[in-house]
């Protein structure tokens, strides 16, 4: 079974073109195959969570009811991309399906706005939003192996709660910065193939042996990009993270929640005897957004 679609160039040489479309079922099926494995591990063998927890009862009092942690921006961005998303994955692969329509102009617009809506995140979460937050700290890697040891039933001090993201939060965005960067960056010269508004078709920009390896690129990020959406729908929708799904849609989790799973020291609110003011102050950016 090739993974790669071949063809003969005009001048004989053997070049790939596409990604055979099989691997389309395979990300998929790898997509429910996470699923299923997750959650039972979670439904009958893994232990119960705890964390290392010396918060002095003088900060739980100053903690907001409800705790800001998108700003409006930032949540309008998270949902522009979702949106922009589905719809080049559902124009790309249902073709490929046999559900036959005009894919392509759909496809070409929904990848501008997702390319732009990235531009702006890079420049907003460079600037306006706490960078590094995203990024693995040292705490997370020696916590990472501090739970990974107590799994296993071996002893080690129990992990401190978070910082804003979890360690597995950060690795994903690191997969999602991979295959997206990978699908723009063929997607916009894969635009000089086909009639835009942008500039003129130029399908003689490249070689034929550069233009397979750009589709197939693009079809390989693709698909990774179907098994890594169904892993984040799936996280979305369990009920343990329904607090950090809410979040991107009200902008607040409950301080309940966040002194269970955040380490006040690690990820800091600003402190408010009044929850309301503290909310504007989010929706405006002023607080710890991101
Ligand atoms: C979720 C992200 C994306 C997915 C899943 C996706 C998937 C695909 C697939 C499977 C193809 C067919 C490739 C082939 O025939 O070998 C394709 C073609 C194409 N994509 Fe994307 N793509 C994504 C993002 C983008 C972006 C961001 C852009 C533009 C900036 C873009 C522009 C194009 C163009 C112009 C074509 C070529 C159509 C043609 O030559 O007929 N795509 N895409």
């Amino acid at each position: 079974m090739d993974p790669l679609q071949w063809a003969i160039d005009p001048w004989g040489k053997v070049v790939p073109i596409h990604i055979a479309w099989f691997l389309i079922w395979v990300a998929a099926i790898a997509g429910l195959l996470f699923f299923f494995v997750h959650a039972t591990y979670l439904r009958y063998f893994a232990k119960p969570r705890v964390f290392a927890n010396n918060d002095s009862p003088l900060i739980a009092v100053r903690i907001p009811e409800r705790v800001p942690r998108h700003s409006l921006t930032a949540r309008m961005f998270h949902w522009i991309m979702a949106a922009s998303m589905f719809t080049l994955l559902f124009t790309a692969f249902l073709p490929k399906l046999g559900i036959q329509f005009d894919w392509v102009t759909y496809h070409w617009i929904a990848g501008t706005v997702l390319t732009v809506s990235i531009l702006f995140h890079i420049i907003h979460a460079s600037f306006f939003l706490d960078f590094w937050s995203i990024w693995p700290d040292r705490i997370d890697l020696r916590d990472a192996s501090r739970r990974i040891l107590r799994a296993m039933g071996q002893s080690a001090p129990p992990p401190d709660r978070f910082a804003k993201y979890p360690l597995e939060n950060k690795l994903y965005h690191g997969a999602i910065i991979a295959a997206g960067l990978t699908s723009i960056g063929t997607g916009v010269f894969m635009m000089f193939r086909v009639r835009t508004i942008f500039f003129p078709r130029n399908p003689y920009l490249f070689g034929d042996m550069t233009w397979g390896m750009m589709y197939v690129l693009h079809g390989l990020a693709g698909v990774g990009l179907i098994a890594l959406i169904m892993v984040h729908v799936y996280f979305g929708l369990r009920p343990e993270k329904r607090a950090i799904t809410k979040s991107m849609i009200f902008g607040w989790m409950s301080r309940d929640f966040y002194l269970e799973e955040h380490d006040p020291a690690r990820w800091p609110v600003k402190s408010s005897k009044s929850p309301a003011r503290s909310q504007d102050a989010n929706a405006e950016g002023l607080t710890n957004a991101g």
